[in-house]
């Protein structure tokens, strides 16, 4: 059954959501990375609806929104500069920044951390429904736990139905791959997710090199979930750009980065970035990834791409999204 869907440029609708929301309700809405599956912060009972219509492990804290970058102090005792340099320059914007956290925050938000990640989405509906609703809003991705992060209102629909009570509409994410998760919790600070803030930039900013955290056991970010992101369909990752279909038996389809590459044999073929740029590969991953899935194939080829920049953000979902087939020879 479909959920109520709302337009998220009617100002009626956001006032709607947001008593939705002080109510105690679950709301999905857009942001510039992903729909978000929303609940009151300091609601501690919205807040474990939204690991039960997730299907999430209580292990796995969410990222809670806030309007603007003054609301911190709601949430963050931290007075550290480099979180008002980096919001300066990154926010709003798909930057998550991983702080010390007030005890106010409920456990249930920050699995139980002594930190908290948060971020000012740069989305008008994101920024007005928070803004409305009077609270600091906290909102995984809103897909079932370690499926394709949903980039449309329909994506959502589809993957939680009725178990949210209300989905704002606001067209197609803009920016496509989730936030960039930096921990800030640790010394020297930490890329915890590559997402749609490059590596690049916030290097610039902080004035020296970041790592990237590698694949834990019991991850500070199931962000760093080996499998995670994942298709129902096997899919591997090419070691360079496509020729024609492997004569392996059975459908496979091709996720393809540019227009260029000759793809006979392919059953479908999804051209990420007609125009070349990561930016809009990255736009277009998830939505691909899940027509790819729904084609009934037995396998989805992918190729790889530069990692610069959003490329970084965009391998790493692949990898996740291949790491059942890790095991068996790349293709
Ligand atoms: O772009 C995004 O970040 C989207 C939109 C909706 O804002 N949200 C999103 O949320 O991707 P989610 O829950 O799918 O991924 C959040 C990641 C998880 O991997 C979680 O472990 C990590 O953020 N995270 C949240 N709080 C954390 C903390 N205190 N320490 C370390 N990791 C944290
Ligand atoms: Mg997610």
């Amino acid at each position: 059954m479909s959920p109520r869907i709302l337009s998220a440029a009617d100002p009626l609708a956001i006032e709607e959501a947001a008593t939705v929301l002080r109510r105690g309700g679950l709301v999905a809405f857009p942001t510039e990375t992903v729909y978000g599956l929303g609940a009151n912060a300091f609601d501690p009972r919205a807040v474990a609806r939204v690991f039960e219509v997730k299907a999430r492990p209580s292990f796995d804290p969410l990222i809670v929104h806030l309007a603007r970058a003054e609301d911190l102090a709601r949430v963050s005792p931290s007075d550290d500069p480099r979180v008002s340099a980096l919001a300066a320059r990154f926010w709003p914007g798909p930057l998550t920044l991983v702080v010390p956290r007030r005890p106010e925050v409920p456990d249930l938000v920050t699995a139980g951390l002594d930190t908290v990640g948060v971020r000012v989405p740069a989305h008008t509906a994101a920024h007005a429904l928070i803004a409305a609703a009077g609270t600091p809003i906290a909102a995984p991705s809103a897909n079932p736990f370690g499926y394709v992060s949903p980039t449309t209102a329909a994506h959502v629909a589809e993957l939680l139905g009725r178990s949210v009570d209300l989905v704002l509409d606001g067209g197609p994410c803009r920016v496509g791959v989730e936030s960039t998760i930096l921990s800030l919790a640790t010394h020297p600070p930490v890329i915890l997710r590559p997402g749609g803030v490059p590596r690049e930039d916030l290097e610039d900013a902080l004035g020296h090199p970041l790592e990237v955290a590698g694949p834990a056991d019991r991850p500070l970010a199931p962000g760093q979930l080996l499998k995670h992101y994942a298709t129902r369909t096997p899919l591997r990752i090419l070691r360079g750009p496509s020729g024609p279909a492997p004569a392996a038996p059975g459908r496979v389809g091709l996720l393809a980065f540019s227009p260029t590459t000759a793809t006979p044999g392919f059953v479908v073929v999804e051209v990420l970035a007609p125009d070349g740029s990561p930016a809009t590969a990255a736009a277009r991953l998830f939505a691909a990834l899940r027509r790819l899935d729904a084609a009934g194939l037995d396998l989805i080829l992918a190729e790889p791409c530069d990692e610069a920049g959003l490329g970084h953000a965009i391998m790493d979902r692949l990898r996740r999204a291949s790491f059942r087939r890790a095991e068996e020879p790349e293709a």
